[in-house]
């Protein structure tokens, strides 16, 4: 793939991408967007600029996994757990989504990039969740990236409603629990008709999964990186696409197994 290169550090980018085996890159990348706090405050600045800053790594991001031709893209925005934080963070981070979001809706839809969204959404303020809802419509018709905002997010909430919605199937005579499978399970996650994500990228140096996508990440390559996320340009992250094109993905198997199985499909 080629870029302009006479736009200021696309040499780098560059040369980055031609690093990178574009037919083997990941279907579905997703990110825990950390740091924005840490990165404000490192600046004497409110955590709320480093928020607001933090919306460019998001262009950046969803543009560069647009034109690799990643098919989705999978985005931590705000979890169940940030509902805690003081009310005047929550405030500005609701407003902000939803500013973000009606702000980027012509590009997303210049660039044929489909916006969804996962999380208990109904517990968005009206004024965000308008301007969400509005993009999914307007979206709606564009089959490139899929671009998923996890909003409200919770792993275990998320499995919890999976519970609750086979049990009531069984309670209505419609499924017998002898036939749950992980298939029956799979098909009840927001995520539904996804592939689970290949490559998971935290940035802001924390290594954990805080609750994210706990099921659909089982067997996710993990990547950490201690650059905060209104610094995550595009060579970080293809600097993290790399990495992730060094690794062996084993699925429970050997080595040898794998190398073999390269072999018959190559051959
Ligand atoms: C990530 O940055 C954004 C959200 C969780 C909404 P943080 O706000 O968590 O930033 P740090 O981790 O405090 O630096
Ligand atoms: C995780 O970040 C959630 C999002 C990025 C939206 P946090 O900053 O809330 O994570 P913890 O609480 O430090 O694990
Ligand atoms: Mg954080």
């Amino acid at each position: 793939m080629n870029m302009n290169l006479q736009a200021p550090g696309m040499s780098e980018l560059q040369d980055r991408i031609d690093k990178l085996d574009l037919s083997r890159l990941p279907r579905h990348v997703a990110m825990i967007m950390d740091g924005n706090g840490r990165w404000a405050n490192a600046k004497g600045l409110d955590r709320s600029v480093g928020h607001y800053e933090g919306v460019k790594s998001v262009r950046r991001a969803t543009e560069l996994s647009s034109d690799l031709g990643i098919d989705y893209l999978t985005l931590y925005a705000f979890s169940t757990e940030n509902w805690n934080r003081p009310q005047k963070e929550v405030d500005i981070l609701m407003h902000l989504i939803g500013m973000a979001i009606e702000q980027e809706t012509p590009d997303l839809v210049k660039n044929n990039v489909h916006l969804r969204l996962i999380g208990d959404i109904e517990r968005m303020p009206k004024e965000a969740w308008d301007r969400l809802h509005a993009c999914e419509l307007a979206t709606a018709h564009c089959d490139g990236l899929t671009l998923t905002l996890a909003l409200s997010y919770s792993g275990r909430r998320e499995l919890t409603r999976v519970a609750r919605l086979i049990a009531e199937e069984v309670a209505a005579g419609k499924l017998n629990p002898a036939d749950i499978t992980e298939q029956t399970l799979a098909a009840h996650l927001f995520t539904h008709d996804m592939p689970d994500p290949d490559l998971l990228i935290r940035t802001g140096g924390e290594e954990r999964i805080s609750n994210y996508l706990l099921w659909q990440t089982a067997y996710s390559e993990l990547y950490f990186t201690p650059v905060l996320w209104p610094d995550f340009e595009k060579a970080a992250y293809l600097d993290a696409l790399i990495d992730y094109q060094r690794r062996e993905r084993r699925f429970g198997k050997t080595g040898a197994q794998i190398k073999e199985t390269l072999n018959t499909t190559e051959s």
